[in-house]
């Protein structure tokens, strides 16, 4: 679901620039992706996530989508910006992903995944499109703080079979995730990096 005018602005705020900057820094702690690396970003919005990505992974490639193409408008004049950013933009639906099975090292989610009508069908097409080393570096929000009484008049988001912690945890490992240790989680989102496999071992070097 698209998000509406009080979010757009602060997907694009200079806050959330600053949160999605501690979260990758978050993220680029527990390693770095192998050389030569393809990652996906889904629901990139303005293209921010994809250049921390690009900042902190150097991968070869990075394709990030998002199911509104005016967010994909301003990702393709940030980008303008953003010199030898490898960065592929696409209109597409995070939960009818348009790769084969098996083609990125890494996936990201920078609080999308709420956003879907049918989230654990976004959880499993992740899973689908990542290799069998592949890594999932996720951020995601829970009802409490996107649905409660203020933000439930504000923001616009699906009502149905909604998620919190024990929930997105199950689904990750019930698609074959395993989360790594160090996660952080509160009762009002989660941040986490998550591998394929149950085998006690990280891709991430
Ligand atoms: C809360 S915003 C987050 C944007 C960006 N990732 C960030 O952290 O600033 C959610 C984004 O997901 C996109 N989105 C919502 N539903 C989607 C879907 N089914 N497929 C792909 N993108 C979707 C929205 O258009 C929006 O850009």
């Amino acid at each position: 679901m698209k998000v509406n005018w009080p979010e757009r602005v602060w997907v694009n705020s200079p806050v959330r620039r600053y949160v999605q900057r501690q979260e990758s820094l978050f993220f680029s702690r527990a390693g770095k992706l192998a050389p030569g690396g393809k990652c996906l970003e889904i629901g990139c919005g303005c293209g921010a996530g994809a250049r921390l990505i690009g900042r902190y992974f150097a991968p070869t490639e990075i394709h990030a989508l998002d199911l509104d193409v005016e967010m994909l408008h301003a990702a393709r004049k940030n980008g303008a910006r953003w010199n030898g950013l490898p960065l592929q933009l696409l209109a597409a639906d995070a939960q009818e992903l348009p790769y084969p099975d098996g083609t990125f090292d890494a996936v990201f989610n920078f609080g999308i995944i709420h956003h879907l009508e049918n989230w654990r069908k976004g959880v499993t097409e992740i899973v689908r499109v990542l290799k069998d080393d592949g890594v999932f570096f996720f951020e995601e929000i829970y009802p409490p703080l996107y649905a409660n009484p203020l933000f439930r008049r504000i923001l616009d988001h699906p009502r149905e079979d909604r998620f919190d912690g024990p929930d997105f945890r199950a689904a990750l490992a019930a698609a074959g995730l395993r989360l790594l240790d160090g996660y952080k989680e509160s009762r009002f989102a989660i941040l986490g990096i998550a591998v394929v496999g149950a085998k006690n071992f990280s891709p991430l070097q």
